[in-house]
């Protein structure tokens, strides 16, 4: 096969770009750790009911202004539902799955998780304005995924 030189300069161009792509990706997660932060936890999907904290799930205050609402998750609801809170509350959400994997958005904030079952997911949020927030499961589910949603007010 024959080739032309700037095809050959192209090729040789954009394999070097890739290796360099990937000894960046590579020095940042192996040397630098640079790796997504969740799912360091793991916790026996089959005994979460048995398990602290997720053997009581709720919401409870940890200081001022600042909440803890530990959640479990499974098809199709989020237990404990319809959170109230008060504005300029900081959550810390400590989720994890009973079941299949869900997903938390809560929409209109940056508040977007993935909960699988073994795993337990971790989140902060500061809520600051008074209002409703929406939280859904945005991973497919089952049958009844499109219904599973709650709310979050913030008053
Ligand atoms: Cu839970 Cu979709």
């Amino acid at each position: 096969m024959k080739m032309h030189l700037d095809e050959k300069i192209w090729l040789a161009l954009s394999f070097g770009m890739i290796m360099i792509f990937m000894l960046i990706t590579g020095y940042q997660g192996f040397a630098l750790e640079m790796g997504p932060p969740s799912h360091k936890e793991t916790i026996d999907p089959q005994k979460v009911d048995q398990t602290a904290p997720f053997d009581q799930p709720g919401i409870k205050i940890i200081g001022e202004n600042e909440y803890e609402v530990v959640m479990t998750l499974q098809i199709f609801s989020f237990n404990p539902g319809n959170i109230e809170i008060p504005a300029g509350s900081t959550v810390h959400f400590i989720m994890t799955s009973k079941d299949v994997v869900h997903g938390f958005e809560v929409a209109g904030t940056n508040l977007n998780a993935m909960v699988m079952p073994g795993h337990v997911t971790k989140i902060t949020q500061k809520f600051d304005e008074p209002g409703n927030f929406l939280v859904l499961c945005n991973e497919y589910c089952g049958a009844g995924h499109q219904m599973m949603s709650t709310t979050i007010t913030v008053k």
